[in-house]
């Protein structure tokens, strides 16, 4: 009998559910720093209190406003897309408070820091140098209405296309002022591997790219 209820806890922890997604990917940040100083993942973007209100594109965001702000809109000669320069109703203005180039995770830049305290200021680094800059200027546009580019360009795929040929990882937002918003995870599953640099399909044969550009 003992030996059947042990069997039986065993099958019950196999069932549990399965934690993977960020575990060991590149958001897995107590890994990216050493796991010395504490293990928790989420803290480094979210708290359950204290958060960042103004970021309503980043829910319940444990960090700042980076200190430079986030400027610059993307503009071209060909350009239909009618950009929103406020970042901060989509996760742009969130994942800059990291990406812009000149933060670091740790320390001061979280707003509520877990109870083992992160004194390193580890500086934000992709692949040792590779990062953006706080001028959305020379970045793929987002911010926009999906629904007006598909309405001016026939190059452009319907949305209800997009969301079947994806399987619905790309994710569009909705702000108070624009609905079908293209944001940050669009293209990118923060919380997850699902290519390299934390693409929400395989772009082999640019097919991130061609779900959304009929080229
Ligand atoms: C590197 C930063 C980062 C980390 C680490 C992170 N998140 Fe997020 N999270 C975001 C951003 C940015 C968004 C908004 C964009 C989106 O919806 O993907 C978000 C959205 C969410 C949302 C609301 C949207 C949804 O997907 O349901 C939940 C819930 C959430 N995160 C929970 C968590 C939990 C729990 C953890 C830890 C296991 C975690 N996050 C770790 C950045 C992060
Ligand atoms: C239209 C799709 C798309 C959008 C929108 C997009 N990205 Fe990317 N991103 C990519 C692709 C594809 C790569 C990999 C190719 C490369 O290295 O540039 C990438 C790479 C990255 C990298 C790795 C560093 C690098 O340059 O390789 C970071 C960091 C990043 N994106 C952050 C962001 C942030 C933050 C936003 C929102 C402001 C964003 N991305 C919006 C497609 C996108
Ligand atoms: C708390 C800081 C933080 C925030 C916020 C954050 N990132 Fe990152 N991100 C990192 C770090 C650090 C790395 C590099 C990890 C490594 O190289 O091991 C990284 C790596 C990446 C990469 C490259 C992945 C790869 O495989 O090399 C992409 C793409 C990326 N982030 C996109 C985003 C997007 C999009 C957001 C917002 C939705 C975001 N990040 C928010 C810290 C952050
Ligand atoms: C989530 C859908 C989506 C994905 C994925 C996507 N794009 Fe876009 N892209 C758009 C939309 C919508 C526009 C705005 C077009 C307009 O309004 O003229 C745009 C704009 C652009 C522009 C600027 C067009 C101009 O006239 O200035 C280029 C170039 C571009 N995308 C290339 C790419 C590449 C390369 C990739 C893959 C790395 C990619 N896009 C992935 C939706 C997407």
């Amino acid at each position: 009998m003992k030996k059947l209820v042990v069997l039986l806890a065993g099958m019950l922890m196999l069932a549990a559910p399965a934690l993977a997604l960020i575990d060991n990917s590149a958001h897995d940040l107590p890994t990216t720093i050493g796991g010395n100083e504490t293990d928790e993942i989420c803290v480094f973007c979210h708290t359950p209190h204290g958060a960042n209100a103004a970021f309503t594109g980043g829910p319940l965001w444990n960090r700042n406003a980076a200190a430079g702000g986030l400027v610059g809109v993307y503009s071209s000669g060909t350009l239909n897309a009618s950009i929103d320069s406020d970042y901060t109703k989509i996760d742009a203005a969130a994942c800059l408070t990291c990406h812009d180039g000149s933060q670091v995770m740790g320390g001061a830049a979280l707003r509520n820091p877990p109870n083992t305290t992160v004194t390193g200021n580890y500086a934000v680094q992709v692949n040792g140098s590779k990062m953006l800059d706080n001028n959305m200027n020379n970045d793929h546009p987002v911010n926009f209405s999906y629904d007006a580019s598909d309405a001016a360009d026939a190059e452009i795929n319907s949305i209800a296309n997009v969301l079947a040929i994806a399987g619905q990882p790309i994710k569009f937002g909705t702000t108070s002022t624009l609905n079908n918003v293209v944001q940050c995870s669009s293209c990118h599953d923060v919380h997850n591997t699902v290519g390299t640099d934390l693409i929400v399909i395989n772009n082999a044969g640019s097919n991130l790219c061609r779900a959304c550009h009929i080229k």
